[in-house]
C-alpha cells in the first residue's frame, strides 16, 4: 500500500529505530515457509495471535504546505504518544481503505465489550454501515485522495462523489461502482474533527480537508461484501494493475498524507500502524490475499511488517463476504465466508459458525505474534535513526 519512495527510508529508519528487533523471535506458526519459488498454502482463516504490545509512535506537529517548495512537515518527537495492550496501535482510531478492482457492496463496522476468539456468548453492534443495492451509508463517509497535490504531502483527502473518484463539495453515498486498478477509496465515520492542532481528539491535520474521525475500539470488526473482478478495463502499465485490496490505517495517516514524499509528513514510518486485511501483493499471485500488519511488534523492518504466511482465495467471478474480527484477547482473525450477514447485532455464536466452517473446509493458518517492548527509553537510538533518515531523504532530492 506504501510508498515505494518511503520504502528505502522506512527501511533506513526501522535498521535500528526498534531497540527490540535483535530479540525478534517471531514464532512463526506451523505451515509453510513462503520464497519467492514457493506459494504459501491456501486457508480458509488467517490469524494472528498476541497481536499489540507496548510502543509508541511520533504524530505530526506542524505541516508547512503553503507552497511546493517549503513543503515540510515536522513530528513531535518530544512527545510521542504510547500505546500498550491488546491490538495495539491498531487500537487507535483506524481508517477504511478500498483499491480497485473492487466492486464495494456492503460495509459494516462493528464493536462489542469485549471478544475472546471461539466464544459464543455475547454479540457485536453494527456502529456504520453501507449497502450500494440500497444506497444507505449510515456513519459513513465516502473521500479519497483526489484533492490539491503538492510536492511533501500528495493529494489532500477530499469527498468523493458517488462515483468514488471525482471530488465532491460535499459527502455523497458511494453508487454501485466498480473502482479500477489504483483507483483508492477512503472510509471514515461521519463524525466531524474539531479543529487541528497537536493533541486534539483528531491531531493535527492538512488545512482544508474534510477531516472526520476514524473508527474506534480495541474489540471492533469490519465486515465487506464485494466482488474483485480481474481488471479489464485499464491497461497493463497502470501501477498496482489488477492488485485489489481492503486495509486500515491509523486514522491519523489519510488526515495528513496517506502518500507522502517526506517521512515527517505521516505517523506511519514511526509505526502508529496499518492492518492488510486483503490484499494481492502482486500480479504473480492474483488470486492471493494476503494478510500483514505494519508496525514495530517484534520487528524493525515496518515496510514487510509481520505478513501472515498463509492466504485466502480472491474468487474474482464470486462475490466475497468476510472481515477482520479483532478480539481483547490480542487475535486478528481474518476470513472469508459466505455465511456472513450485516444485521445490526450479530451473534458470537454466528460469528463463530462463520469462522468454523470456512476453517473446517480450509483449516487456519495461525501466526504467533512475538511479545515486545519498545519503550521511548530506546529514543537515544532512535535520534540516530531521525538522522540518518534525513540524510537519507537528504540524498533523495538529489
Ligand atoms: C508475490 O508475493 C508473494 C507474497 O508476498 C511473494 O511470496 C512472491 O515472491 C511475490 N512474487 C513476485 C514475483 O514478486
Ligand atoms: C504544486 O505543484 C502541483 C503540481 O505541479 C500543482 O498542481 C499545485 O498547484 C502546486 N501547489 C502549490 C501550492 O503551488
Ligand atoms: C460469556 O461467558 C463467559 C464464561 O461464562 C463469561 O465470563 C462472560 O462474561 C460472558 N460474556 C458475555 C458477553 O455474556
Ligand atoms: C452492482 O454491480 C455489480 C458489478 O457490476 C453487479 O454484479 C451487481 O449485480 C450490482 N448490484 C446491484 C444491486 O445492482
Ligand atoms: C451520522 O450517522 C448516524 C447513523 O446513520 C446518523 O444518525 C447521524 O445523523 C449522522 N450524523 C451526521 C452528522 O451526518
Ligand atoms: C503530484 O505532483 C507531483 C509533482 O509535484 C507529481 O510527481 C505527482 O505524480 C503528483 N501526484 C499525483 C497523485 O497526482
Ligand atoms: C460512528 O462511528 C464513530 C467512530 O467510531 C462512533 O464514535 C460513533 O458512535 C458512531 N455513530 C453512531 C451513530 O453509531
Ligand atoms: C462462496 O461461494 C462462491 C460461489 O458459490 C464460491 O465460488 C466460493 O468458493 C465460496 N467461498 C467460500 C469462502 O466458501
Ligand atoms: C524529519 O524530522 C527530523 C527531526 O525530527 C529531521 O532530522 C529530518 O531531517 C526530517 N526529515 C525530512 C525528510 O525532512
Amino acid at each position: 500500500m506504501n510508498f515505494l519512495r518511503l520504502a528505502l527510508l522506512a527501511t533506513a529508519l526501522a535498521g535500528n529505530a526498534n531497540g527490540n528487533s535483535a530479540h525478534a523471535t517471531a514464532s512463526a506458526a506451523s505451515a509453510s515457509v513462503s520464497s519467492s519459488q514457493v506459494y504459501s498454502d491456501q486457508y480458509g482463516v488467517l490469524q494472528f495471535q498476541n497481536f499489540g504490545f507496548e510502543g509508541y509512535f511520533f504524530n505530526v506537529k506542524s505541516i508547512d504546505s503553503s507552497s511546493n517548495d517549503s513543503c515540510t512537515c515536522e513530528v513531535n518527537r518530544h512527545k510521542p504518544v504510547n500505546f500498550e495492550g491488546p491490538i495495539s496501535p491498531l487500537n487507535n482510531e483506524v481508517s477504511v481503505h478500498i483499491r480497485g478492482p473492487i466492486n464495494l457492496q456492503k460495509f459494516g463496522y462493528y464493536v462489542a465489550d469485549d471478544y475472546t476468539f471461539g466464544q459464543t456468548n455475547g454479540s457485536w453492534s453494527r456502529l456504520a454501515y453501507y449497502d450500494s443495492d440500497s444506497r444507505q451509508a449510515d456513519n459513513v463517509t465516502f473521500l479519497g485522495n483526489v484533492g490539491e497535490n503538492v510536492t511533501c504531502l500528495g493529494r489532500a483527502l477530499d469527498y468523493v462523489d458517488a462515483d468514488g473518484v471525482s471530488p465532491a463539495s460535499e459527502s455523497a453515498v458511494l453508487d454501485n461502482v466498480t473502482l479500477h486498478s489504483n483507483q483508492e477509496l477512503v472510509l471514515m465515520s461521519n463524525v466531524t474533527c474539531g479543529d487541528s492542532g497537536f493533541g486534539k481528539d483528531c491531531g493535527v491535520y492538512r488545512d482544508g480537508i474534510p477531516a472526520y474521525h476514524g473508527y474506534y475500539g480495541t474489540t471492533k470488526m469490519f465486515l465487506f461484501q464485494f466482488l474483485a473482478p480481474e481488471e479489464d478495463t485499464v491497461s497493463e502499465d497502470t501501477a498496482s494493475y489488477n492488485m485489489p485490496a481492503i486495509w486500515l490505517l491509523n486514522a491519523h495517516i489519510p488526515r495528513t498524507a496517506q502518500y507522502p514524499t517526506n517521512a515527517n509528513c505521516s505517523c506511519w514510518s514511526s509505526g502508529c500502524g496499518e492492518f492488510d486485511i486483503f490484499e494481492i501483493l502482486n500480479t504473480t499471485e492474483a488470486l492471493h490475499f494476503y494478510s500483514t500488519i505494519h508496525d514495530y511488534q517484534g520487528t524493525g523492518d515496518i515496510e514487510t511488517g509481520l505478513a501472515n504466511e498463509g492466504y485466502l482465495e480472491r474468487t474474482p467471478d464470486a462475490v466475497m463476504t468476510g472481515g477482520v474480527v479483532f478480539g481483547s484477547d490480542g487475535t486478528a482473525t481474518v476470513f472469508l465466508s459466505n455465511s456472513t450477514s450485516f444485521d445490526e447485532t450479530i451473534s458470537n455464536a454466528d460469528l463463530s459458525d462463520w469462522i468454523s466452517s470456512v476453517e473446517k473446509a480450509d483449516s487456519e493458518h495461525t501466526m504467533m505474534l512475538s511479545s515486545a517492548t519498545n519503550t521511548i527509553n530506546g529514543a537515544g537510538t532512535l535520534e540516530s535513526n531521525w538522522w540518518t533518515l534525513g540524510l537519507l531523504a537528504f540524498m533523495c532530492v538529489l
